[in-house]
């Protein structure tokens, strides 16, 4: 089994995610044109709705660190944290509609169809796609030409 670098870079930022709520830790690591990596996990809140997911926590660092349009390349993990300290799970996590959707906008503001990694807490199993393959028809910046003035 080949472990992806970026994967085992979200798998780690899983651990500093804020999830006493739901007892589900997500990582997501984010990969720039040039190779700069910023992370992100999810955070919760006792006003539950207002949890934020760890791809938008990670895509907030991306537009402080390099931009939205310099997003390459997304790895997400999630599971429970397991007695060894280390992420855990069998099931790959994919992200929400509602990340696809943050996901879409970088996309369509660079032109590129940005890859998605989604790994099983275990860093044992992923599914490569893309934005374009995990959102098909979607709606950004560029569906908004016809706008009035
Ligand atoms: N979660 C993420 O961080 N990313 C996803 O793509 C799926 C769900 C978080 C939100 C919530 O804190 C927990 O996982 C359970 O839904």
């Amino acid at each position: 089994m080949i472990r992806h670098p970026l994967v085992e870079q979200a798998r780690a930022a899983a651990l500093s995610a804020y999830a006493p709520y739901s007892k589900f830790s997500v990582g997501c690591a984010i990969e720039s044109v040039d190779g700069e990596i910023v992370l992100g996990a999810n955070m919760e809140n006792a006003c539950y709705r207002l949890g934020i997911c760890a791809e938008i926590s990670a895509l907030t660092a991306a537009r402080q660190a390099f931009g939205l349009d310099k997003v390459a390349r997304i790895a997400v993990a999630g599971g429970h944290v397991g007695p060894n300290g280390a992420l855990a799970g069998a099931a790959p996590v994919t992200p929400c509609g509602g990340c696809r959707q943050a996901i879409y906008e970088a996309a369509d503001l660079s032109g590129l169809d940005i890859e998605v990694i989604s790994s099983n807490g275990d860093g044992t199993e992923a599914i490569a796609t893309t934005i374009r393959q995990l959102l098909p028809h979607g709606f950004g910046p560029a569906s908004l030409a016809d706008a009035g003035d």
